[in-house]
């Protein structure tokens, strides 16, 4: 296998965010292991957009706590328990959080100083069931729209169509 990630920075977020998916869909074509799909979707967004980490925090305790899993970028903090940052804010009220300006997020968890700007949105399972979440930081300021959390919510529902 040779593929590609495309760069999709300059390109309008809509379309950009349809041709990940696609692209995501194809690379994934018979894949049901999650970890692998989780590196793989951290890998195309991160580079398709160059964000300054992308990854993915796991539910290892439902409710309770988040494990980091598959990410790109500099060293991600191990542990985010539930309600605790914007990674532990999402997955405790299973609900995207979009923050314009990281340092105006009450209990913000810094892991890299560099990171302006940050989306975090929740991924669930066939069930409906939370597995985890989906963060990416960006070092500019207000970095992420409605059109990021629309293309990422759609890029994460692989995971609640995966075949098992
Ligand atoms: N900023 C996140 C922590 C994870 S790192 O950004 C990789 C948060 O507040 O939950």
């Amino acid at each position: 296998m040779a593929e590609t990630i495309p760069d999709l920075r300059g390109m309008p977020k809509d379309r950009a965010y349809a041709e990940l998916r696609s692209h995501a869909d194809a690379i994934l074509e018979g894949v049901n292991d999650e970890i692998t799909a989780m590196a793989t979707v951290a890998a195309l967004v991160h580079n398709a957009f160059a964000h300054l980490w992308t990854g993915f925090y796991r539910v290892v305790v439902p409710g309770q706590l988040l494990r980091v899993g598959p990410y790109q970028g500099s060293l991600g903090c191990l542990e985010i328990a539930f309600g605790q940052g914007v990674c532990g804010t999402a997955a405790a009220e299973i609900k995207t959080v979009v923050v314009a300006d990281v340092e105006k997020f009450p209990g913000h968890i810094t892991c890299d100083l560099r990171s302006r700007s940050e989306i975090v949105v929740p991924v669930t399972d066939s069930r409906g069931d939370l597995i985890a979440v989906l963060d990416v930081d960006s070092d500019r300021p207000n970095a992420f729209d409605l059109d990021d959390q629309r293309g990422l919510e759609r890029l994460v529902t692989w995971f609640a169509t995966m075949r098992q």
